[in-house]
């Protein structure tokens, strides 16, 4: 690609403990094989800024923020890592590929915190402007399995969201399902289960029409 055209914006969805951080890294290191110039992110975080804001939302008690101090700061912190990481880097060709973006306010703060989806989008309509990836791929498994995965992690390790309840997750992946019904031609629907290898390969084939 050469430098002048815009770089493509990919997100990567899902529930707790579908593997979603290990086939990022994955996948884009499948697109640098292909030549691509491709930037890691993820939220919250992604640049400095978003970075000290993620430190606020995932350390301390589960009670530390409400639902709505909890949307503002991820969007507050969406902002900054849009304007400071992802549109520089879409805008010098690159392209970005990022674990979480605005559709996890969404299932979390909007589905499972029931702020509604709309009120999301006018944060981030007000800290993003708006900004949607080009694709965005969800990651869903069976649920079982994610649930083991999460019960074989570090209980020690969770975070302020990963101690939340079977329900609240439960109703994330739902929210997402949904999401990506209703917008077929940006979302994609991966199933998470297999060799990794395999799921990295689903991915790559989601983006095809992109290549
Ligand atoms: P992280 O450690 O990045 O988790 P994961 O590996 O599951 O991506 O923590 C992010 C947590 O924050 C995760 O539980 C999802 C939650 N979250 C929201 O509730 N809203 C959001 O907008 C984002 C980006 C994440």
């Amino acid at each position: 690609m050469s430098g002048s055209a815009r770089g493509r914006f990919i997100s990567l969805e899902g529930g707790e403990g579908v593997g979603k951080s290990t086939q990022a890294r994955a996948l884009a290191a499948a697109l640098r094989g292909r030549g691509l110039e491709v930037v890691e992110t993820r939220e919250p975080g992604g640049s400095a800024g978003a970075e000290a804001i993620r430190a606020l939302l995932l350390e301390g008690g589960a009670d530390r923020w409400g639902a709505r101090a909890e949307a503002l700061l991820f969007a507050a912190a969406r902002s900054d890592h849009v304007y400071k990481t992802i549109l520089p880097a879409l805008e010098a060709g690159k392209w970005v590929l990022c674990d979480r973006f605005v559709d996890s306010s969404i299932a979390y703060q909007g589905g499972a915190d029931g702020l509604g989806a709309d009120a999301i989008r006018a944060l981030h309509e007000v800290g993003s402007a708006g900004l949607l990836p080009d694709r965005t791929l969800l990651l869903e498994m069976d649920t079982f399995q994610a649930a083991f995965r999460e019960f074989a992690r570090d209980q020690g390790q969770l975070d302020r969201f990963g101690k939340r309840s079977g329900d609240y997750h439960g109703s994330v992946v739902q929210s997402f399902h949904e999401m990506a019904l209703a917008d077929p031609i940006r979302f994609r629907i991966i199933d998470a289960d297999g060799e990794q290898e395999v799921v990295t390969q689903r991915l790559l084939n989601a983006l095809g029409d992109l290549l």
